[in-house]
């Protein structure tokens, strides 16, 4: 644009100042002029001169308007593309928006970046509207020009003239200015639009590792499939003396009868049984052995035959006792079985069963009374039902294999509304059939719910037993 401009004004210079030289009153002292007429000649052709002059520059000018409206055009292309990828960026902070938490603090960021170049261009728009309208004040001028050019030809060029082709020069080189001016604001913005982009990528990537580390953590319980380990075998008799052996406790009750008030791990030997470690729950009222406990999903409860009937897990956190020291348990006269549950929003509750476990010839068979609670019960459905694990499918269901679909080895009946061995959420999980595995008790097939505690075992009172909520333990045990 400089290029053209500059020859442009030299020739505009060079056929002004002669003209400028013969006009007005000089022209008329002109000493060399002989003849008034002559000079009048004269002083038209230069007038004509400066016409021509005058009429190119207003050409070039027009000219130049054009190619800088090609320009602006080349500009205003360029921000709509921008505008276009910045659509399509909100189109995916919106998809992004459905992610968790974590994932909508970045989102925020990434708008704000967006709002940040989207109010860029519109500075940028702003900018070139101004330099439009300044052309067309340009070309306005311009046209003015040129009609009293040609008012000129019948008359002479009056200094108010002169002031105001001056004037046009100095509008020509201001707009010069700005026009550069412009481009090196546009340069900038581009540069600036150019840095903006490459930080929106970066958070895209990060965004991206951020979903993975998401879909890890939340597939962790599903791709938990360890084997857990194996809980204490039965005592021999070569470990403590055998009077030692022949005088333990036949359970926790026992044991509390004789006095002990401690919660903790104690060696038992119940009626006809070999001994075994148990975990004593002592409450103020009696002593119960515990069977089972989830608190925290540290055990895969989803396992074989093999370790539902010898025990799993760790007594200080999650386990299961084991069918076959449990059937011990559980064949004395006057079992009770006590379970006490807690969901994510309220305290423990319990209910209790007179119950009788049937030894391995028939597969661990329970029978179950309901005594009393606060719970309502859904666990009488499962009475008379064998116990069932994914290898040894003994339920209800004809078509199904309750303890494969459910997770966890249980008394299934078809497949009925528990199943206390179910996997252990953390958070609730997205589908149904998933939801149908955690720690359930359903009573009124009710939605899926996983506990977030349970605790079921045996205790023994002197027969008959007077059942009332003071006299079982419904107080926070020692284990949260
Ligand atoms: C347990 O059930 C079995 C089979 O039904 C029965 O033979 C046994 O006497 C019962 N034991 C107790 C203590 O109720
Ligand atoms: C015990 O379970 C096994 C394997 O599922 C089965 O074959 C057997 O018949 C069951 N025993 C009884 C008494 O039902
Ligand atoms: C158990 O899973 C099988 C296979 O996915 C399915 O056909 C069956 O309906 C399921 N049964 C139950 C009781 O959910
Ligand atoms: C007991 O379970 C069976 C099969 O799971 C079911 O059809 C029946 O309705 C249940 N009964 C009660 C009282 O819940």
């Amino acid at each position: 644009m400089r290029i053209t401009l500059i020859p442009l004004l030299l020739v505009l210079a060079a056929a002004c100042v002669p003209a400028l030289c013969g006009k007005g009153e000089q022209l008329v002292l002109q000493p060399e002029a002989p003849v008034e007429t002559r000079s009048r000649f004269a002083a038209l052709d230069d007038v004509r001169l400066l016409a021509n002059g005058l009429l190119q520059l207003g050409q070039s000018l027009r000219e130049f308007v054009q190619k800088t409206k090609g320009q602006i055009n080349d500009i205003i292309q360029k921000l709509n593309i921008f505008d276009h990828s910045f659509y399509q960026l909100s189109v995916l902070a919106s998809e992004i928006k459905e992610e968790e938490e974590e994932l909508k603090k970045t989102t925020v960021v990434l708008k704000a970046n967006n709002e940040e170049i989207k109010g860029m261009s519109f500075e940028i728009n702003s900018k070139v509207d101004n330099i439009l309208q300044e052309k067309s004040q340009l070309q306005n001028k311009v046209e003015g020009l040129e009609e009293k050019l040609s008012s000129l030809s019948h008359g002479l060029v009056t200094s108010e003239q002169l002031t105001e082709i001056t004037g046009l020069r100095e509008v020509i080189y201001s707009q010069e200015r700005s026009i550069t001016e412009l481009l090196k604001a546009v340069k900038e913005q581009s540069d600036q639009l150019n840095h903006q982009k490459l930080q929106i990528k970066i958070m895209e990537e990060k965004l991206t590792v951020d979903t993975l580390t998401q879909e890890t953590i939340e597939r962790m319980p599903e791709i938990f499939n360890g084997d857990a380990p194996t809980l204490t075998p039965y005592l021999t008799s070569s470990s403590p003396s055998t009077t030692d052996m022949m005088n333990l406790p036949s359970d926790c009750s026992d044991l509390f009868n004789r006095g002990e008030r401690a919660s903790g791990l104690y060696a038992i030997r119940p009626t006809g049984a070999e001994p075994f470690m148990a975990f004593c729950d002592m409450s103020k009222d009696h002593g119960a052995t515990v069977i089972q406990r989830r608190r925290d999903g540290s055990v895969n409860f989803d396992q074989i035959w093999e370790k539902y009937e010898n025990g799993f897990g760790d007594f200080q956190g999650e386990f299961w006792l084991g069918l076959r020291k449990i059937h011990s348990l559980a064949a004395q006269v006057n079992s009770v079985l006590h379970i006490q549950l807690e969901d994510w929003k309220q305290g423990r509750r319990f209910i209790e069963y007179r119950c009788n476990l049937s030894g391995p010839e028939n597969n661990y068979t329970i029978h179950l009374t309901h005594l009393s609670g606060e719970l309502l019960d859904p666990m009488s459905n499962h009475s008379g039902m064998m116990f069932s694990t994914k290898d040894r499918d003994n339920d209800n269901h004809q078509d199904s294999n309750c303890a494969h679909n459910y997770t966890g080895g249980w008394w299934f009946n078809a497949c009925g509304d528990t199943n206390l061995n179910g996997r252990y959420f953390h958070m609730r999980p997205k589908g149904r059939s998933e939801r149908k595995r955690g720690i359930q008790w359903r009573p009124g097939r009710k939605n899926s719910y996983s506990l977030k505690f349970t605790q079921i075992s045996v205790q023994h009172v002197a027969s008959p037993r007077t059942i009332s909520s003071t006299s079982v333990s419904s107080e926070p045990g020692v284990f949260l």
